[in-house]
């Protein structure tokens, strides 16, 4: 098929490629030059596994990137693919996807024959139907009959986004008519995976009901942890036994400093407004936001239990990724705990295996290493922050220390004499 994507962020580029790997000829159609320069190069600019190699063996063969429109009308349908960030007050800024729909009507004026637009974007429920469906039909001047729409949602994690497009654990399509989601069920041809039909807003609220359960479920293991730590049980033995009960699962139960990351902040707060403006009163997930958000301030202030004033001291940050495998930064739990350190006059020196330069840009006044060592030698303490595995092979560099105070907050060290956030 010919696919056109509009918007080569980070879900648009992993899928325009995933979808080259399967066979389609896909344009990808990204405002910013530099991007597009990159990615006809080859050159991906986020780090994913295994993007590159993908990437680099279809540009230029069946995937082209270009800022223009021009081509999207000769092609069988269009992925929305554009961002949809918070607004201060928490909603989602649907002005991006707005825009787009705006040129993709304009591009399908003179476009001969029936063509189907599909959401990617995570967009509130209701938004297809009455944003970006009107939009489109407006400005294009057809007929319901004349174009499909469809919303299809990503699951992509970060890290894992290639794994997760190969083999998902379903593909959802919410369709205005069958013909549409037919058409957008053929792209997935060769992917083995269980295909949900639905309507366009119950796909839409799939996607902010599966975000806002997996964060519930961080929540709740990081309360249960905390409490666990009071009473002095390992709270991973308590969820794994919980996790064993198959209504319940064992995965995503890792308690420590809480989610970050570009979704579920995002998508959480987006969802807690949208039942705000229906009259709900989103009690479970406000809920889930704020223990989220106080979790950070747990390491601090068992910190503060070992040394009550940390002006002056050299605190060893390992971990500034919103979680390993990936140079994402979005509100990832570092930045409160360093900002926190720094208010109470630390002095923080940070690694990070591959997040030093995006967080240099977020918190740019302290101190950055190369190496786990070069943080340690001299530290006063030192606090984990994100899972990298590589952090499990540390232990004669916490020799470097000045004092061995070595807090854990995602539970990845092997060492002796740790203590753990809520373990
Ligand atoms: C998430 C969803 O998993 C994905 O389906 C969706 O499309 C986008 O959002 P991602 O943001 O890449 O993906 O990260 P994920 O691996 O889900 O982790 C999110 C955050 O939760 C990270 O900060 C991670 O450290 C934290 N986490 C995850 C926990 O604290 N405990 C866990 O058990 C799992």
């Amino acid at each position: 098929m010919r696919i056109s994507v509009v918007g080569g962020g980070y879900v648009g580029l992993v899928t325009s490629t995933c979808l080259a790997k399967l066979g389609h000829s896909v344009i990808l159609i990204e405002v910013d030059e530099h991007k597009v320069d990159a990615i006809n190069s080859g050159i991906p600019f986020i780090y994913e596994e295994g993007l590159r190699e993908l990437l680099s063996a279809h540009i230029g063969k069946n995937i082209i990137a270009s800022t223009s429109y021009r081509d999207l009308s000769s092609s069988d349908f269009t992925l929305i693919c554009v961002g949809t960030p918070s607004l201060p007050d928490g909603r989602a800024d649907l002005s991006i996807i707005e825009a787009a729909s705006f040129s993709i009507g304009q591009c399908l004026i003179d476009k001969e024959g029936y063509h189907v637009v599909a959401v990617k974007s995570t967009v509130p429920p209701g938004t297809t139907q009455n944003l970006i469906m009107p939009k489109i039909l407006s400005q294009s001047g057809k007929h319901e009959n004349e174009i499909g729409f469809v919303m299809n949602p990503e699951f992509l994690r970060e890290g894992l986004a290639v794994q997760d497009f190969m083999k998902p654990d379903r593909i959802v399509i919410g369709s205005s008519d069958e013909r549409a989601g037919d058409t957008v069920q053929s792209a997935y041809c060769g992917i083995d995976a269980p295909i949900l039909r639905t309507g366009l807003t119950a796909a839409e609220m799939i996607k902010y009901a599966s975000n806002a359960f997996l964060a519930s479920k961080i929540s709740f293991s990081n309360e249960i942890g905390n409490v666990c730590k009071k009473l002095g049980i390992d709270v991973y033995e308590v969820l794994r036994g919980v996790g064993m009960d198959h209504r319940i699962s064992p995965h995503f139960f890792n308690a420590g400093l809480g989610f970050g990351g570009s979704c579920f902040p995002k998508d959480v707060s987006a969802l807690i407004r949208l039942a705000e403006d229906m009259d709900e009163d989103p009690i479970l997930l406000r809920s889930v936001v704020e223990v989220n958000e106080r979790q950070p301030m747990r390491i601090v202030e068992l910190l503060l239990r070992r040394f009550r004033d940390l002006s002056g001291k050299r605190v060893a940050i390992l971990g500034l990724a919103f979680k390993n495998d990936t140079d994402d930064v979005r509100e990832s739990r570092a930045i409160p705990v360093i900002r926190e350190l720094l208010r109470r006059g630390a002095s923080v020196v940070a690694y990070d295996p591959k997040a030093v330069l995006s967080m240099r840009n977020v918190v740019p006044d302290i101190e950055y290493c190369e190496g786990a060592s070069q943080a340690l030698t001299d530290a006063d303490a030192c606090l984990v922050l994100t899972e990298w595995p590589e952090f499990g092979q540390l232990d004669k560099e916490f020799e470097l220390m000045r004092s061995r105070v070595i807090i854990d907050g995602r539970r990845v060290l092997s060492c002796e004499n740790v203590e753990g956030i809520c373990w």
